[in-house]
């Protein structure tokens, strides 16, 4: 009766799982077609479509990408940083809410995948294996929604300063330029996977209720709403360090033999000799740990009054500072006292 009620529960669990997947209905683009035998896309003109522009030569990116070393980025961590008031609680909770919804979307189920895989590794590689697929609708769901926080926070700043007539001490770049690099990821990825109906419509709806979240959030409580971010990127960086993990174990036999795509190339300036799939992931994962310092650093300063750390000038030169790049980068961001100093 039980083994019965298992293999039914299972079958289901299959076939609900098969059934999200269709209804995301996406395409794996001509340029990566040794990823899947699914349909030919005929919608790479609708995502990449040329500006009918004759007279320009071409339009190079407004921030260019800093400079990350090979060591700095596999030097990268998964981290926690533990939560000390109430402020941080509820920012947590909302992001294990969050990634619920999203695990659920993506068929996504490492930790049940873990725990089968230590007494039936085979069943569990049958049960929950993730595909380069379903990683990638993983992928473009999760970038499609990050890019939202950097944009509101910047944007209500940008309107606070100048409706309050006072500078913003740096701020406001740093966030528009997380949300521009959350959106190159999306694009990256749209490269590789060009979402169907279903999933369009996910992203519609999802959009217009995190912007609106994070608008009102923000408004009440910045310190929150960059903890909040400090979390989120804190699941970025597992994430995309389990999807390097999962290559390397020889679990994404596609991704394994893939390059990047050039849209990656050029904006991460990718050496030669270190463009594969693989060497991809390494670049988002660093800057997901980026902006995972970033927010945390954010959600610890007096948001009127101090300057933004990562574009300032330090009076000691010799002590490692916050700044562009990676190579002082702090796990779980910068005290106060750190980056601005004691208060007299
Ligand atoms: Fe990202
Ligand atoms: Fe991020």
């Amino acid at each position: 009766m039980y083994a019965t009620r298992a293999t039914t529960s299972t079958l289901t669990a299959q076939r609900s799982a098969a059934q999200v997947l269709k209804a995301l209905n996406g395409t794996i683009p001509q340029s990566c077609r040794s990823l899947s035998t699914s349909q030919t896309s005929n919608s790479t003109k609708h995502f990449f479509e040329h500006a009918n522009a004759p007279a320009i030569r071409n339009t190079e990116a407004a921030w260019s990408h800093p400079v990350y070393t090979a060591k700095q980025m596999n030097d990268v961590q998964v981290a926690h940083r533990e939560t000390r008031n109430f402020s941080d609680r509820f920012a947590l909770l909302m992001v294990k809410l969050l990634r619920t919804t999203l695990d659920l979307a993506s068929g996504y189920k490492h930790d049940k995948a873990v725990a089968l895989g230590q007494k039936d590794p085979a069943k569990a590689t049958q049960k929950y294996a993730m595909t380069e697929k379903k990683y990638l609708i993983r992928n473009v769901f999760l970038e499609s929604v990050a890019g939202v926080p950097g944009m509101v926070a910047g944007m209500l700043r940008h309107l606070h300063s100048m409706r309050r007539m006072r500078r913003d001490n740096g701020w406001i770049e740093t966030l528009l330029e997380e949300s521009y690099n959350e959106r190159m990821h999306l694009l990256i990825f749209l490269k590789m996977y060009e979402p169907g109906w279903f999933m369009k419509i996910l992203v519609l709806g999802a959009q217009g209720v995190f912007f609106n979240a994070m608008f009102v959030s923000y408004l009440i409580s910045p310190r929150t709403a960059h903890r909040f971010v400090g979390y989120l990127e804190e699941e970025a960086v597992l994430t995309y360090t389990r999807e390097i993990a999962d290559i390397d174990a020889g679990k994404l036999p596609e991704w394994a033999k893939m390059e990047a795509p050039e849209i990656a190339v050029d904006y991460y300036k990718m050496p030669e000799g270190q463009r594969t799939m693989r060497d991809l992931l390494l670049w988002i994962r660093a800057d997901e740990a980026k902006h995972r310092e970033v927010n945390h650093t954010l959600g610890n300063l007096d948001q009127k009054n101090d300057p933004n750390p990562f574009v300032s000038a330090y009076k000691d030169p010799s002590e490692p500072h916050p700044g562009k790049g990676i190579a002082h980068l702090k796990t779980l961001g910068w005290e106060r006292e750190e980056v601005i100093g004691k208060r007299a």
